[in-house]
């Protein structure tokens, strides 16, 4: 069984990505997924289908409101102001999403409700207590199995442990079900190392029913249950239900012509949407979805990319200083899907160079100039196709088909590889065929052909980059005279441009130059992580030199014992400062924004000027009392202060000395 007895929509397109939490901004991770889709719609477009391409952000859970009270906002305001900037990004790395939904729609929220209604009428869903340790930064529960020494995987925290009252999915009923259906459709999750991985979990005996309620004593901001107004719903069963709630399920139309979809997910979510999402679809009675892709992370310089860290890449300045398009490219062609891959903006140059300025920019600038010369920039006609022109012919057909077929695999750097074998071989068809001697020996019916030749291989190589860099695309097809119009895909159907070197028309005008992809010269700049590293070293040593070797150690505190409850009502956290400068009219303060994981930095202004340059401060972990009366300081308020160590000659901040996430707690 593969689906159920529902209308298929065979030549229709549903793509998806997760939907983005909305407590951080949008990063590589965020950006890389849906570039990759974005490539998926386009792709299919340029076969010829109808696509739609979907993402959206996820807006529930308690972290959101907890954020929110700290910006002195309702949860609502909050979302909105994050979501928009996910909204506003996809458009600038030339996302084109045909829709965007957020958990906070009421569209979704009647559709959460009825889809639970459903599965609850259907005896799927029961009330039961449960004991379960509960982390509140995941807010979900583990099992003892699932804690790593007895701590959160994803925290490092202790979980606490809650007995309480709450609504289950009966998932185990259809976990043999799930387990024979993956076992027998080999790509139903592709690649197949996460096909493994969910098989693997699924015999673990470790997966059980799923909990799917929160009372509202705990949590608030979340989908009321239709059957019980005192609970609201699992943010991940609400979340999962975006896939189909933004489709119109039940009745609308494009739930009829488009479900099943694809999705794809990097790794990290791979069990709710191989698990949870199959039993919940099941339960429902719907179909499930054809794929799911899974991605492996982008790591920076080989370690995960986190805030607490300070390596976090952003996607738009990477875009705006070395182009959209080549950051797609990028993206696309470095990580082998299902992998991880390491960034590095000196991978990100050496690719950039090499691909896209040395072999395309190349091919395009002296293919174009030679026309322009020999041609008057039109198009020849070509006369007999000798050999070598054929062996082009060959090749340029099966690059497409290798295209067509690696990307349908999302094998897509493999695909762009095929691509490359093309380019790299019409570039030596070029020094090859000499198109300068031929014109010096006047031998102007090969000279036709051969340029003939190059301008119809370039004209197909254009078009198989539209889902990867659609603006580029555009602007190649455009010098090579195509009309292009910029809302929709260049080609009908790719597979009919596997088929020899048709589709150039002879006397088109083209461009008589070509820049498409300018060289980028690397400054060599002392490296700002080497200059922190030497600076941190120095400081340490400093501090050895001027440290108090008392030894001293008094048995009464000198100050008054306070009771523990007044030390216990102090929030003190650990943060990373993001930016720092000084006061603009206070000559011993900075002005620190610092990321306590709260979605937005938080100001803090503090005595340091005297001790520490700002530039020095930027990705520091510092400690900090978060709950202290807002200050104002000439003009500019203090949500906090950050603690430090020290006397007047020689004051340090307080950090941590290991890494844990930025708004942990200290106690
Ligand atoms: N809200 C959930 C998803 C619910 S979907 C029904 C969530 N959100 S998230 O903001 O944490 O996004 C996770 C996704 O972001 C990953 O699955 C991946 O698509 C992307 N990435 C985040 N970090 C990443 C990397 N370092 N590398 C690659 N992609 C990563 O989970």
């Amino acid at each position: 069984m593969i689906y159920h007895s529902m209308e298929l929509s065979v030549n229709n397109f549903f793509i998806t990505t997760p939907i983005y939490y909305v407590n951080a901004k949008p990063h590589l991770g965020h950006a890389y997924t849906t570039v990759v889709a974005d490539a998926m719609a386009r792709y299919h477009k340029i076969l010829g289908e109808e696509t739609l391409f979907l993402t959206g952000t996820d807006e529930h859970g308690d972290k959101i409101v907890r954020a929110a009270e700290k910006e002195g906002k309702t949860p609502k305001e909050f979302v909105d102001q994050i979501s928009a900037r996910f909204q506003n990004l996809w458009p600038q790395l030339h996302i084109a999403n045909d829709r965007f939904v957020r958990t906070t729609d009421t569209q979704h929220v009647r559709t959460v409700q009825a889809f639970l209604q459903k599965v609850y009428d259907s005896g799927d869903i029961h009330f039961g207590e449960f004991g379960g340790h509960y982390c509140y930064g995941c807010e979900r529960f583990y099992t003892e199995k699932e804690l790593e020494n007895g701590l959160c995987p994803q925290h490092l925290t202790k979980p606490d442990f809650i007995n309480e009252n709450n609504y289950f999915f009966r998932m185990s009923k259809y976990l043999p079900w799930l387990r024979e259906f993956i076992a027998e459709t080999p790509d139903f999750i592709r690649p197949e190392r996460y096909r493994s991985e969910v098989l693997a979990m699924l015999e673990s005996g470790a997966l059980e029913d799923l909990c799917i309620s929160r009372p509202k004593s705990r949590l608030t901001w979340g989908i009321e249950l239709p059957f019980d107004k005192d609970y609201v719903c699992y943010v991940w069963f609400d979340a999962l239900i975006n896939y189909i709630s933004a489709l119109g399920w039940p009745d609308h139309k494009d739930f009829r012509a488009y479900w099943p979809g694809e999705h794809l997910v990097a790794k990290d979510i791979l069990k709710p949407h191989a698990v949870f999402w199959p039993a919940m679809l099941k339960a429902a009675g719907l179909p499930l979805y054809r794929h799911l892709n899974v991605h492996g992370y982008w790591l920076v310089r080989d370690t995960k990319m986190s805030k607490s860290l300070g390596n976090v890449v952003d996607p738009l300045s990477m875009s705006q200083q070395f182009g959209i398009d080549a950051f797609r490219y990028f993206l696309l062609r470095e990580m082998h899907f299902g992998s991880d891959a390491s960034f590095s903006e000196e991978a990100l140059v050496s690719r950039i160079n090499a691909d896209l300025a040395n072999d395309l920019g190349n091919l395009f600038s002296r293919v174009l100039s030679m026309t322009a010369k020999y041609f008057n920039s039109r198009v020849p006609r070509p006369k007999t196709f000798q050999e070598d022109d054929r062996n082009i012919a060959d090749l340029c057909a099966d690059a497409i088909r290798n295209y067509i077929q690696l990307f349908g695999n999302v094998q897509f750097s493999q695909g762009l590889e095929s691509l490359w074998e093309l380019v790299r071989a019409l570039n030596k068809y070029v020094d090859s065929q000499a198109p300068w001697s031929l014109a010096k020996q006047g031998n102007m019916e090969r000279l036709a052909t051969v340029m003939y030749v190059l301008l119809s291989a370039m004209r197909k190589t254009a078009l198989c980059l539209w889902p990867v860099m659609p603006q580029a695309s555009n602007s190649m097809l455009e010098q090579l005279g195509q009309t292009v119009n910029q809302n929709r895909a260049p080609v009908a159907s790719l597979e009919q441009e596997a088929d020899g070197l048709n589709g150039m028309e002879p006397g088109t005008l083209v461009a008589s130059s070509s820049n498409l992809f300018p060289r980028i010269e690397v400054k060599k700049k002392v490296s700002s992580q080497n200059n922190k590293s030497t600076k941190a070293q120095k400081t340490v040593d400093i501090s050895k030199e001027t440290v108090d070797t008392t030894t001293a150690i008094p048995v009464v505190s000198p100050k008054e014992t306070v009771p523990f409850e007044q030390f216990k009502g102090l929030d003190i956290r650990i943060g990373t400062i993001r930016k720092a400068e000084k006061h603009p009219s206070a000559d011993r303060i900075l002005r620190l924004e610092i990321d306590f994981g709260e979605g937005v930095c938080r100001q803090i202004l503090s005595g340091l000027a005297e001790y520490y340059a700002p530039e020095d401060l930027v990705n520091k972990r510092v400690c900090a009392i978060l709950n202290l009366e807002p200050r104002k300081i000439r003009g500019l308020v203090s949500y906090g202060m950050v603690l430090t160590a020290g006397n007047d000659k020689h004051l340090r901040l307080l950090t941590v000395d290991q890494d844990v996430p930025d708004g942990s707690e200290v106690a």
